[in-house]
């Protein structure tokens, strides 16, 4: 999307901001979403665990996207793009941006989950080329869907 700007967060400084949108933009979801739980220690916790991708418009933070190596995969987590910036792009991009951390790291697969009650998210990630690899539920939690997309690395 143009004049969208991605970038790696690197500053703890960031992290109020990326909890504020992640809660604005799972709040909006039904039913709720865990992430609205999550406190600042949760985004430090994923900043160490690998990249967070950040999408700024100006000094707009409109999307972000937590990325950890896991396995043989880059999982994944969190993929948020502010409610009034959706469908403009931004996800795709954010998308594209974790790709290139994948190849990068020298990974060949993206890998995610997806609820089993939001099945336009499952769309959403079929159409950006990921395929539903299993299944599985944590305690307490809604069912979900694993998906992976293969990256061709030089
Ligand atoms: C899922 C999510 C991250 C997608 O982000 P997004 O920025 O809206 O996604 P995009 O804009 O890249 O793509 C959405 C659609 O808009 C379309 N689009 C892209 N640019 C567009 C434009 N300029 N004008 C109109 N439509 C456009 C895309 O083609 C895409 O269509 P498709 O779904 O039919 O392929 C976002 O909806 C979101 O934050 N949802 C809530 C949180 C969530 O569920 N996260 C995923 C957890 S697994």
């Amino acid at each position: 999307m143009s004049g969208v700007i991605i970038t790696r967060c690197t500053d703890a400084a960031q992290f109020d901001a990326i909890l504020a949108l992640v809660h604005e933009t799972f709040g909006a979801l039904v039913p709720p979403s865990g992430a609205l739980s999550e406190t600042v220690d949760d985004v430090a916790t994923r900043f160490e665990a690998g990249p967070i991708l950040l999408a700024h418009h100006g000094e707009d933070l409109v999307g972000s996207l937590y990325c950890a190596p896991k396995g043989d995969g880059l999982y994944l987590t969190r993929m948020a793009v502010r409610p009034s910036r959706q469908k403009q792009g931004i996800g795709r991009t954010l998308l594209a941006a974790a790709e290139g951390e994948a190849r990068g790291l020298g990974i060949a697969k993206l890998t995610l989950r997806v609820r089993l009650n939001l099945p336009d998210n499952r769309a959403y990630f079929e159409r950006a080329g990921f395929i539903v690899t299993g299944q599985g539920q944590d305690p307490g939690r809604p069912p979900y869907e694993s998906m992976k997309r293969k990256l061709a690395i030089a």
